[in-house]
């Protein structure tokens, strides 16, 4: 059996988490609004036609914010014309992703829905096809309270209250070819510079996000961020980072350690905003939002085959394996580890696609992926401790060297628990994994939770949901100050302690 060492001391903090790591994203793509959040006429839907079984999964997941409504989608949307009376809505052609949108669903519909799901809105405008003035105009839309024409023109919709959007993307992936309004890196500084400056002249409470690169291979990557950080560094509040990760090559240890790229990726984006502070001599920092991450690969071939300019279609429906779930374990416990900087996370995305949530005309179940990702929402927050882990390392194929294991340790100083998160990545063997818990005198252990299956493909369906679920651990011990665990091979762990009551 290998052993591990994780060590931690109670005055060496990463940093408290944002609860805004664990939001989700749903864009107006697939099955995700229409069949997923909205369903009328469903057995399952409220007044509003918002499914009932799938708020309450999200409720489960305590999202905090959700990202909408793109995604591609975005940088070609006409935001008017998803509001005011149904029938009077326009259907439109999408191009992102060559389906026809109905505008059944828009905005306020969308802002009712968060409510319910106790979830904030993070709201994207269209600087592919539009610019600053649409930005103006939804803003006036959704935060100005009456007396002005879009303002009013809310009220007039049914919606009386302002819906009060307090974070904002501006545009979605602009360095990317693909994008509708594609633009260069200069164009794009530029675009962000007018449009967040016009939008906090609008409402100087409101925080902007500026749009990274799509992902770690682009071409432009570094110069891409450099550039449109120079050029409009004050009017942006956070980076956003996007990545997706698959097992293409049907290498297991490699795809597990995505992580490690994913460590990398946050790295490098921190340094470069840092550069530019330092060039410009900024006293603000610039903060990370890596609004899109998951698995994604698994639709792609199906994907292809679909007939184009349908609606909603059952586009990116990813099934999620087992192995898919560990890595998804090890990218959140990568996001802790990075809670200094990175303040805004969203799983792409929430429901059907690329989903921890499915539905279907009988109801909704849960994706393997969901495990993780619910133990990590609910636990993962307080304040994280500076981990180190020792722990014997593999070289995989894409990232080098790889720790075959994953852990952080965070602190809820509130509730007085302490969480271990850990992923043992080994697919042959357990490891015994100890940690030095002195300074948390009168802390037992209250939950130890695994997930693990003996089939690293095994997926949970309709029909199955629960093949791949969660199980109480057995044998983690705190005695005398020291933790100690085995962590079965290939495995997901959740390890919680708490004071004792005195
Ligand atoms: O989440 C699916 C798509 O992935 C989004 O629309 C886009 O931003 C990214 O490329």
């Amino acid at each position: 059996m290998k052993k591990a060492q994780v060590i931690v001391d109670q005055h060496f903090l990463v940093g408290d988490v944002d609860k805004r790591i664990f939001g989700s994203f749903i864009e107006h793509l697939g099955r995700a609004v229409y069949e997923g959040i909205y369903q009328p006429g469903s057995k399952f839907a409220d007044e509003e036609g918002l499914r009932r079984d799938v708020l309450e999964l999200v409720r489960q997941l305590q999202v905090p914010v959700v990202r909408y409504p793109g995604g591609n989608f975005v940088s070609g949307y006409h935001w008017e014309d998803g509001v005011g009376p149904k029938n009077q809505r326009p259907a439109r052609v999408d191009p992102a992703w060559q389906v026809i949108e109905t505008n059944e669903f828009g905005l306020n519909e969308f802002a009712s829905w968060a409510r319910k799901a106790q979830a904030e809105v993070m709201m994207a405008v269209n600087l592919g096809t539009r610019g600053p003035e649409d930005a103006k105009n939804i803003l006036e839309y959704c935060n100005f309270r009456e007396g002005t024409y879009y303002s009013d023109l809310r009220r007039k919709h049914g919606y009386e209250e302002p819906h009060n959007i307090k974070l904002w993307c501006m545009g979605n992936e602009m360095d990317g070819p693909w994008q509708m309004g594609h633009k260069t890196a200069e164009e794009y500084g530029r675009a962000a510079q007018e449009t967040g400056r016009l939008m906090k002249m609008m409402d100087s409470s409101i925080e902007t996000v500026a749009c990274g690169s799509s992902n770690l291979e682009m071409p432009t990557f570094g110069s891409w961020e450099e550039t449109v950080l120079e050029i409009c560094y004050d009017q942006v509040d956070y980076l956003s980072l996007h990545q997706y990760y698959g097992n293409r090559e049907d290498d297991t240890p490699d795809f597990l350690a995505s992580s490690v790229g994913m460590d990398r990726f946050i790295s490098s984006v921190v340094s470069i905003c840092d550069c530019v502070k330092a060039k410009q001599r900024k006293k603000k920092q610039i903060n990370l939002s890596f609004d899109e991450w998951n698995v994604w690969y698994h639709s792609n071939e199906a994907d292809e085959k679909l007939p184009k300019w349908v609606k909603a279609p059952h586009q990116l429906e990813d099934i999620y394996n087992f192995e898919d779930a560990l890595l998804v374990g090890s990218m959140l416990i990568t996001l802790l580890r990075h809670a200094d900087r990175v303040k805004i996370a969203c799983l792409a995305q929430l429901v059907n696609v690329i989903a921890p949530i499915m539905t279907s005309d009988t109801g909704a179940w849960r994706q393997t992926i969901f495990y993780p990702f619910l133990y990590t929402s609910r636990y993962g927050r307080g304040t994280v401790l500076n981990t180190v882990v020792k722990a014997p390392v593999y070289e995989s194929r894409t990232y080098g060297e790889a720790s075959y294991l994953d852990a952080v340790l965070v602190w809820n100083q509130e509730q007085e628990e302490l969480t271990m998160f850990a992923v043992n990545k080994d697919l042959e063997e357990d490891m015994e994994v100890s940690c030095d818990l002195r300074q948390f005198a009168d802390y037992r252990i209250v939950e130890h939770q695994v997930l693990t299956h003996t089939d690293l493909k095994a997926v949970n369906t309709e029909e199955n949901p629960d093949e791949v679920t969660v199980r109480p651990g057995s044998g983690a011990r705190l005695e005398e100050g020291k933790l100690t665990a085995v962590l079965g091979k290939h495995s997901w762990q959740m390890i919680r302690m708490a004071r004792n009551a005195r």
